[in-house]
């Protein structure tokens, strides 16, 4: 299992990495910018280390390096958000990937 989370959607990431490790799954968290990694870095609890961060085009990564992932989480607070679910949603055709768009506090 593939997770791949965009924008800073740690809580609900780190519920996402206990249920794909135990899958042998990965979890990929693709940022905007450094920024945004540092954030990440700093929630406490954090278990960061399962987690792989990667900065770049959320959209372009999901297209691209990303294609097979089998749950993406998008932070609806991101300013594309819509255009990214748009994008993935087209890209998969219908495919089993499960979409969330979820706000963070
Ligand atoms: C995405 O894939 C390209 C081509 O395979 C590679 O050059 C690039 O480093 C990858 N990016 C990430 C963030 O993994």
């Amino acid at each position: 299992m593939v997770v791949a989370c965009v924008g800073s959607a740690i809580s609900t990431m780190l519920a996402l990495v206990a249920a794909a490790h135990q899958t042998g799954g990965r979890v990929i968290c693709i940022l905007r910018d450094h920024k945004e990694l540092q954030i990440s870095r700093q929630v406490p609890g954090s278990d960061a280390c399962h987690i792989e961060f990667v900065i770049g085009e959320a959209q372009n990564l999901l297209l691209t390096n990303y294609s097979e992932a089998d749950f993406v989480l998008i932070d609806c607070n991101l300013e594309n958000h819509q255009g990214i679910l748009g994008a993935v949603q087209a890209s998969r055709n219908g495919g089993q990937v499960v979409i969330k768009s979820i706000s963070f506090i």
